[in-house]
């Protein structure tokens, strides 16, 4: 039997890329398949309530099983900021301007080690379960690259001499937090499937 799932977002590559991960087992909705417009407030105060609060959302309001995902940038020695705050850690939602308030804040600073990380949460027949996806690296003084998103062009993943954004999207998607994360929620829903 196809098992249906809502992933609790509006980004069709993301969705199209699970499903076809996922293969014809479950079929993937996105909050748009469902009806739903609603802008589900992340009010949370850590990358796991912020996932939980939208697969909840989800859940409550739809009756349907989903999972949801939070993901942001977390330096050392600024106390693990931007964090939540990622997307707008300088009061706005622009990447460019919030990559250089990290250099700015980071100016003088040895200490350089970060990390990305992503928590994913499966609202499945009423039980929330969690999966996360970590990445080490550290910050650049200069951003390269120009590749992928966000804070890409400054982080450098450990083990590597590039940035993500040097990174062709395949080889950064092979390796990135998000993947990581994702990747644990495909085995815990394949483990659960039906084989057919
Ligand atoms: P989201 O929860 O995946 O939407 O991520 C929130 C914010 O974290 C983004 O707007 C970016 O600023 C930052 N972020 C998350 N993942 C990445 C990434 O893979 N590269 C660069 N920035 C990221």
């Amino acid at each position: 039997m196809i098992q249906e799932l809502v992933f609790a977002t509006n980004n069709k590559h993301k969705t199209e890329e699970i499903q076809s991960i996922l293969g014809n087992q479950f079929k993937i909705l996105t909050l748009t398949d469902i009806g739903c417009t609603v802008d589900i407030p992340e009010t949370g105060n850590s990358f796991e309530e912020n996932a939980t609060l939208k697969s909840s959302y989800v859940a409550e309001h739809y009756r349907l099983d989903c999972f949801a995902d939070d993901s942001g940038l977390e330096i050392e020695a600024l106390n693990n900021e931007p964090g939540i705050y990622s997307a707008r850690y300088s009061g706005i939602k622009d990447d460019q301007i919030n990559l250089e308030l990290v250099l700015q804040k980071m100016e003088g600073l040895t200490n350089r080690k970060a990390r990305f990380k992503t928590m994913i949460s499966l609202m499945k027949n009423g039980k929330n379960i969690l999966f996360e996806g970590v990445i080490n690296g550290t910050i650049r003084q200069v951003p390269a690259g120009d590749h992928g998103f966000g804070y890409d062009p400054v982080f450098e993943p450990l083990d590597y001499t590039v940035t993500f954004a040097q990174m062709s999207m395949s080889e950064k998607n092979r390796i990135s937090h998000r993947a990581i994360a994702m990747q644990k929620l495909i085995a815990f829903l394949k483990g659960q499937a039906n084989p057919s």
